[in-house]
C-alpha cells in the first residue's frame, strides 16, 4: 500500500512547525511536521517513555481496548509512528497496519505489520474497506481535522469503530496549572537535552491547534460517528475519543 504523495514538495524546511513565534498552518505546517519527525525518529520512544513517566504506554493500551472489536478484525494505525499502537493491537489478537508519512519514523520503527508511507489525509484504502481505526499523540499534527474525520467515515465500515488517544490540558484549574509546568517547561527541557530542542519545544504548543473538547467531539459527530465521546485520562494530561462509524451515511 503506497500513496500518491508521500512527500512533500521541495521548498523552505523550517526546522519546527513555529515560525517567529507562530504556528504554522497548512501544507508549511505539514512540511515541517514531517521533517521534524524524520530528525527525532531515532530517539522518540526513549523520549516519550521518560517524558510522560511511562503512562503514553497505559494510554496506548486504553485506546486499543476501547475498539471493542473480533479477534482478526483489520485496524489502520494512522500516523503509526515507530508503531507502538501496532504493537498493542497485534498483541490484543487484531490485524493492524500502519500508516505515516515519516520515512524516518518508519524506518525506526518496531512491529510485524505491514506499514505504508502515506498522509492520514488521502488514505490508500477503498472505501468502508476496514474494521477499526486507532490513532496515537498525531492529531495535533494534522492541517485539517474534518477532512481527517471524513477521511476515517469513508474507510470504516459501518459498524466500525475509531479510537484516539492524544495529549491534552487538563480541564481542572489546578491540574491544568501544574500540567501547564510540567508541559510548557520541563518537557522541552528533558526534550532538548536528549533529542531536539525544537521538536520539544514545539511539543507543548502543538496544543494550540487542538479545538475545544465539545467543539471536537462535534467535528467527529458531524463525520458520521453519532456516539462519539471524548474522555479525559489521568487528570486530563491525555483524551480518548472513541466512535462507532453510523451506518448508511457519507463522511463527507
Ligand atoms: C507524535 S508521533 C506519534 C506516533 C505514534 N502514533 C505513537 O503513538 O507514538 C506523530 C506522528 O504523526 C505522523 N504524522 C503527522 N502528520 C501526518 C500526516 N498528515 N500523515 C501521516 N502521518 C502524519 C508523524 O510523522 C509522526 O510519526
Amino acid at each position: 500500500m503506497t500513496s500518491d504523495h508521500p512527500t512533500r514538495a521541495p521548498g523552505p524546511d523550517p526546522l519546527s512547525p513555529v515560525v517567529d513565534d507562530r504556528l504554522l498552518e497548512g501544507e508549511a505546517k505539514a512540511r515541517a511536521v514531517q521533517s521534524m519527525f524524520d530528525r527525532i525518529a531515532p530517539r522518540y520512544d526513549m523520549v516519550n517513555r521518560i517524558m510522560t513517566f511511562g503512562l503514553d504506554v497505559r494510554w496506548r493500551r486504553r485506546c486499543v481496548r476501547e475498539l471493542r472489536l473480533s479477534p482478526g478484525s483489520t485496524v489502520l494505525d494512522l500516523a503509526c509512528g515507530t508503531g507502538d499502537l501496532c504493537r498493542d493491537l497485534t498483541a490484543a489478537d487484531l490485524s493492524p497496519v500502519g500508516v505515516d508519512f515519516s520515512a524516518g519514523m518508519l524506518g525506526s520503527a518496531r512491529t510485524t505489520a505491514p506499514l505504508a508511507q502515506a498522509d492520514v489525509s488521502v488514505l490508500p484504502v477503498p472505501d468502508a474497506s476496514i474494521d477499526g481505526v486507532v490513532c496515537g499523540f498525531a492529531m495535533r499534527n494534522f492541517t485539517d481535522l474534518s477532512a481527517f474525520f471524513d477521511e476515517l467515515a469513508r474507510v470504516l465500515r459501518p459498524g466500525g469503530r475509531m479510537s484516539i488517544v492524544d495529549a491534552a490540558s487538563p480541564a481542572n484549574r489546578v491540574l491544568r496549572a501544574g500540567h501547564n509546568l510540567y508541559f510548557g517547561r520541563i518537557v522541552p527541557l528533558i526534550g532538548g537535552l536528549l533529542s531536539d530542542r525544537s521538536a520539544y519545544a514545539y511539543l507543548p504548543r502543538s496544543l494550540g491547534y487542538m479545538p475545544a473538547p465539545d467543539e471536537l467531539v462535534g467535528l467527529v459527530r458531524r463525520a458520521g460517528f453519532s456516539d462519539a465521546r471524548r474522555v479525559q485520562l489521568t487528570g486530563g494530561a491525555a483524551q480518548l475519543l472513541t466512535g462507532t462509524r453510523d451506518p448508511g451515511t457519507s463522511g463527507s
